[in-house]
């Protein structure tokens, strides 16, 4: 598991005094989004705990992220009309195209897939979006030509 560099320069500037363990942390998240986990063993020797404490005031807040956030997000929405207009079929396209299920990151990282409950374009079903934009009668092909697009 990596280590990663600017994490390890925000410890060596610590002083190891427990009560900057949480600091730390958040100086952390903030720089690069997430604690890595190939981190926890520099973590504990900086502050002088156990992996195990560590970890257990990581998993603790729920503000803390153990995964590297993804650049972009796909919603395809979930809710009745869009289901009943090929959504289901999106859904696994999107899912097949990314390498996931909803609620998780695709293959390379880049893209987390998540559901949506209705975007206020029912009228023009099936809806979703990447990012801030909004796209509707969303096809398989489309999805595709979208989705090449925001790689570009
Ligand atoms: Fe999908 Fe309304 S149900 S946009």
């Amino acid at each position: 598991q990596q280590r990663i560099p600017q994490a390890s320069a925000i410890l060596a500037a610590s002083s190891g005094a427990q009560d900057q363990l949480l600091p730390v942390l958040h100086a952390i998240q903030d720089a690069i989004g997430y604690i890595p986990p190939g981190q926890v063993d520099e973590i504990a020797s900086t502050f002088n705990l156990s992996r195990a404490e560590v970890h257990g005031v990581i998993t603790f807040y729920h503000y803390f992220r153990t995964e590297a956030p993804a650049r972009q997000v796909v919603q395809i929405c979930r809710a009745e009309a869009c289901q009943s207009m090929g959504g289901d079929a999106l859904l696994a396209h999107a899912e097949s195209a990314l390498g996931c299920k909803l609620h998780a990151h695709s293959t390379d990282g880049e893209f987390a897939l998540e559901p949506v409950y209705c975007l206020g374009q029912c009228a023009t079903a099936p809806s979703m979006m990447i990012n801030e934009a909004l796209h509707a009668r969303v096809t398989p092909a489309r999805f595709d030509a979208l989705l090449a697009k925001v790689k570009e």
